[in-house]
């Protein structure tokens, strides 16, 4: 049966585990794995992507297969084909399918209709190839990962709602913190819950970025206006005390807690230029990473 990967915890965590590992020796045999030999991948971004799109061709490359980039606007999709119809299609030409797309139900659905490897590249919901070259670049350098501790402050938006999954499910303990009105996803946060409550991981959910960043071994962030919410910036007045800077960094009461983003960045607002600057290397590692993490993933939905 093919794999689809449209959440991190569509992965169990002997698996995640499996596929980091893989990453991190892959990072190292640049040419090792063909499995996408005579294989070609379609690539269809609705939303502008730097990082998922060029380590995604990248690294198809690498494995032997043919990318194949498709802008949105430029198909049938955009004119109102509909997904049904556009996954039956594909699924004739193509061996799998990365998309970046907005609602999360369209990508459920080209799973749903299509007989190819789906690859969720980013939903208003999820991003969880972002998430598995985190817990790849976590795992890199702290060499462990459980009973880590992972402060998210910020929005309650795509990339908290899969660390909430990706957390317990590669044993981090989560404490997000959000301004009110802005939490996570709430079937996001019930799953989340489950797979703490099943993994014995501890996970926290606040509108209190102080206490979110106490002995936390790791503070994230991301932009506090999403790609498709440009309409919406009036949002960051509501996001005082959510920034990440020496003031918040202190709060954690360790001397080695690093700074992570999942890029890009808007500096100034959900992180001061100087603790980006600051935490800079461990941060362009998650961006590198991202390549060698999504071959580790392909190869395994080929196997
Ligand atoms: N982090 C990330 O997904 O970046 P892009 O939007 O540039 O792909
Ligand atoms: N939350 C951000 C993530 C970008 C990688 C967005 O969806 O725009």
């Amino acid at each position: 049966m093919k794999k689809d990967f449209l959440s991190i915890s569509d992965l169990k965590r002997e698996e995640i585990f499996e596929i980091v590992q893989y990453g991190l020796h892959l990072k190292e045999h640049k040419f090792s794995d063909r499995t996408l030999d005579k294989k070609s991948i379609g690539m269809i971004f609705m939303k502008p992507s730097t990082r998922t799109r060029i380590s995604f061709e990248v690294g198809i490359y690498q494995m032997g297969g043919q990318p194949i980039y498709i802008q949105g606007s430029s198909t049938q999709i955009s004119r109102g084909e509909d997904i049904k119809d556009t996954a039956r299609v594909l699924s004739r030409y193509l061996d799998g399918l990365v998309i970046r797309t907005f609602s999360h139900k369209e990508i459920e659905d080209m799973a749903h209709y299509s007989d190819i490897p789906v690859i969720n590249a980013l939903t208003d919901l999820h991003h969880p190839c972002q998430i598995l070259s985190d817990i790849m670049t976590i795992k890199e350098y702290f060499g462990k990962l459980e009973g880590l501790k992972l402060a998210y402050i910020g929005d309650g938006n795509n990339m908290a709602n899969s660390w909430l999954l990706g957390a317990p499910l590669s044993e981090l303990n989560l404490s997000v913190a959000t301004p009110q009105g802005y939490e996570p996803n709430g079937k996001a946060v019930a799953e989340g819950l489950k797979l703490a409550d099943r993994y014995n991981t501890h996970l926290e959910i606040t509108n209190n970025p102080e206490e979110a960043v106490k002995d936390a071994d790791i503070i994230y962030t991301d932009v506090w206006v999403s790609m498709g919410q440009e309409g919406e910036k009036d949002k960051i007045k509501d996001f005082e005390g959510f920034q990440i800077d020496s003031n918040l960094l202190s709060k954690t009461g360790k001397k080695d807690t690093i700074v992570m983003h999942c890029l890009p960045a808007h500096k100034g607002e959900e992180i001061t230029e100087d603790i980006f600057e600051k935490f800079s290397d461990i941060i362009f590692t998650q961006a590198e990473n991202r390549l060698h993490a999504q071959k580790a993933l392909m190869s395994f939905l080929y196997k």
